[in-house]
């Protein structure tokens, strides 16, 4: 039972809401109103948000957001990790809490090659699965998972990362080197099968490298060539302080615009800590007697980097304005900087900065200042 004065105050705080808007953490503006028009804005969710652990950053993602994404809870090893065995628990939720609050719920990701257990490329005997077998593994897999969503979840990212920098499709990888091509092609196929509504999306990092780019475009072509539809290609944006630049950035956008292909930005952050060349397979022990210079900003960031990163977030924003008609949607990869994945990538253990929130959830200059960008005609 709803006692009286629960009422009167969830009337009071309704009416409270309509008059001053929804909270927006120290902003008199929202993200989500701020690009209304334009594209969607998004941010990756962890438990803490989709089960309401935090209700700080629920409200930070409820009024500033109107896209989610899963950061983990959809991906292979989380919802299938055994054979033949599958866990929706975490997945539920995070629809369940997009449903809740009307967010475009988006999937991540089917097809890619980590956090997939290695048990999906090889037969109970430890002998690696044949084309036919592991073709079929992937068609349940997306069919289970999707179908389960269907109409709920309205955008997937159906392949993740499958070419590498200098264009060629990752054939280093189990599901490459068995499946080749046909594999991306099978995995957009059999989630058209199991959603032909749900928008699909072929997800990938760098694409500002020009060697890049022709590669992703050929694979989407191909794809669509099938008879699938590629709704968008999914720029993950995962940048520096230093690069790429905004004009990178930009030509990025333009190239697959030329090709009628509109953009996802799906996973923005600026990083502002140094990234060694050499950090793939480094040696960890060399890497911490680096300490001091690889992790710079152990207990807070200095108010110089604070404004740079901010105005680093407003010429990227000022190019993604300026390209608004080829952009559907701006997805932040997470809500905080305590709880960011770069502060465990490519080193684990540092302290990064690269979100709009920091780690006690109270907005950062980035945030008016993406504002005031969106704001420009
Ligand atoms: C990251 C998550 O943020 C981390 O929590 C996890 O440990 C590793 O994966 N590209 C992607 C995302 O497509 O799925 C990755 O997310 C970040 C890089």
């Amino acid at each position: 039972m709803i006692s009286l004065s629960r009422l009167r105050l969830t009337a009071f705080l309704a009416t409270s809401l309509l008059c001053v808007g929804a909270p927006t953490f120290g902003q008199d503006r929202s993200l989500k109103d701020a690009a209304q028009g334009r594209f969607l804005i998004g941010v990756a969710i962890n438990e803490k948000v989709f089960l309401g652990k935090n209700a700080t950053e629920v409200g930070i993602v409820t009024s500033h957001f109107n896209s989610v994404s899963p950061e983990n809870c959809l991906k292979w090893e989380t919802v299938h990790p055994e054979p033949g065995r599958y866990d929706f628990s975490a997945a539920d939720r995070y629809v369940a809490f997009g449903a809740e609050h009307r967010l475009f719920i988006i999937g991540h990701t089917l097809m890619w090659h980590y956090q997939t257990p290695d048990w999906v490329f090889k037969n109970p005997d430890g002998t690696p699965k044949n084309k036919a077998q592991l073709l079929e593994e992937l068609r349940s897999h997306i069919q289970t998972v999707v179908g389960r969503y269907k109409g709920r979840i309205r955008g997937w990212d159906v392949v993740n990362e499958a070419i590498d920098d200098e264009g060629r499709l990752r054939t280093d990888k189990p599901w490459y080197r068995i499946l080749g091509e046909e594999g991306v092609i099978e995995a957009f196929r059999a989630a058209h099968e199991a959603d032909p509504a749900a928008e699909l999306y072929y997800n990938e990092f760098s694409l500002w490298l020009p060697a890049k780019r022709p590669a992703v475009l050929q694979l989407v072509a191909r794809v669509r060539a099938a008879g699938i539809p590629v709704a968008a290609v999914g720029l993950q944006e995962h940048y520096m302080m230093a690069g790429p630049s905004p004009e990178e950035v930009g030509e990025t956008i333009d190239a697959f615009a030329r090709e009628h292909l509109p953009v996802m930005i799906t996973e923005l952050d600026v990083s502002v800590l140094p990234r060694p060349e050499n950090y793939a397979g480094a040696d960890l022990a060399a890497l911490q007697a680096r300490k001091a210079e690889l992790d710079p900003y152990p207990v807070a960031l200095p108010e110089t980097v604070e404004r740079a990163l901010a105005e680093r977030y407003a010429a990227l924003f000022a190019v993604y304005r300026n390209h608004a008609s080829a952009i559907k949607r701006i997805t932040f990869w997470g809500v905080s900087d305590a709880d960011t994945w770069l502060n465990n990538w490519p080193i684990p253990g540092r302290h990064d900065y690269p979100l709009l929130f920091d780690r006690g959830d109270h907005a950062k200059p980035a945030l008016p200042a993406i504002l005031d960008a969106l704001a420009r005609p």
